[in-house]
């Protein structure tokens, strides 16, 4: 008896995914419910990244997510502690510190605190295009704007990305890379192992590992994450 039980704790203990030090959560660009939200934290999904700020070229009245207000608010009666945002900007509409403000005084005017900001950098692939296709510098140079008005704000940055992304939209740039790097790689395995460097990151701090998940009848992509939160 005891050596089944034994066998049976050695069999579930090589099989438990070996994550010591990572977390699940997920990302969401929709409005999602106080119940949705339980039945994710239900499902160990201890941290939440919500879209706040849409990439709307030609319509400059759109930029905050009509849904974002209502969704940390939700995720936090919910449970959720760890709640960041992310950023999608719009280069081609220019005044990057005003896009950043903007997002700063609606979280300060909603929540009234401001919390960990992603930077979303990625490209269609087909037109609508968001950033420049033919000049990195100029791409470059919204980027480091965004980051030095989110700088300027107290705000801990993140940078979303891939290395396809970064690398086609910045070039060889790494001013992103003392930010912590969550990359896409839509492998579905909440793995790190397929990770290698670019953009100067020598090591991610989250995996954007399945996107449109469907769970709690609600679409989500899932995240592993090997940061502690940092805020
Ligand atoms: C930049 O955006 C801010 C906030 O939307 C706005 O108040 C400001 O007038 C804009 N500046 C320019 C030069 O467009
Ligand atoms: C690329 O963008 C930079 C910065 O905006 C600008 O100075 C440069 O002239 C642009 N280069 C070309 C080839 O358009
Ligand atoms: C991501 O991968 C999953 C599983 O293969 C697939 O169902 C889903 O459509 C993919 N999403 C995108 C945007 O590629």
């Amino acid at each position: 008896m005891i050596v089944k039980t034994l066998l049976f704790l050695c069999i579930v203990l090589t099989t438990l995914p070996k994550s010591s030090g990572t977390s699940f959560g997920i990302d969401v660009s929709t409005k999602i419910s106080v119940e949705e939200f339980k039945c994710l934290l239900n499902n160990n999904f201890i941290s939440v990244t919500i879209r706040c700020f849409e990439s709307t070229y030609g319509n400059p009245s759109g930029f905050i997510d009509p849904n974002c207000g209502n969704s940390i608010y939700n995720a936090w009666i919910a449970g959720f502690t760890w709640i960041d945002v992310y950023m999608f900007p719009c280069p081609k509409c220019g005044n990057a510190t005003g896009q950043v403000n903007t997002l700063v005084k609606y979280l300060s005017d909603t929540f009234g605190y401001t919390t960990m900001v992603w930077v979303d950098v990625e490209e269609n692939y087909k037109p609508p295009y968001y950033w420049s296709k033919t000049n990195t510098t100029k791409n470059v140079e919204f980027f480091s704007e965004i980051i030095n008005a989110l700088e300027d704000n107290d705000i801990t940055i993140g940078v979303y990305t891939s290395k396809y992304q970064w690398t086609s939209i910045m070039g060889k740039y790494t001013g992103g890379s003392p930010y912590p790097l969550w990359y896409n790689h839509n492998d579905t395995k909440p793995s790190f192992d397929d990770f290698t460097p670019f953009g100067g990151w020598t090591s991610p701090a989250s995996k954007q590992y399945f996107l449109q998940y469907s769970i709690c009848n609600v679409g989500v992509d899932l995240d592993i994450k090997l940061l502690a939160k940092p805020h």
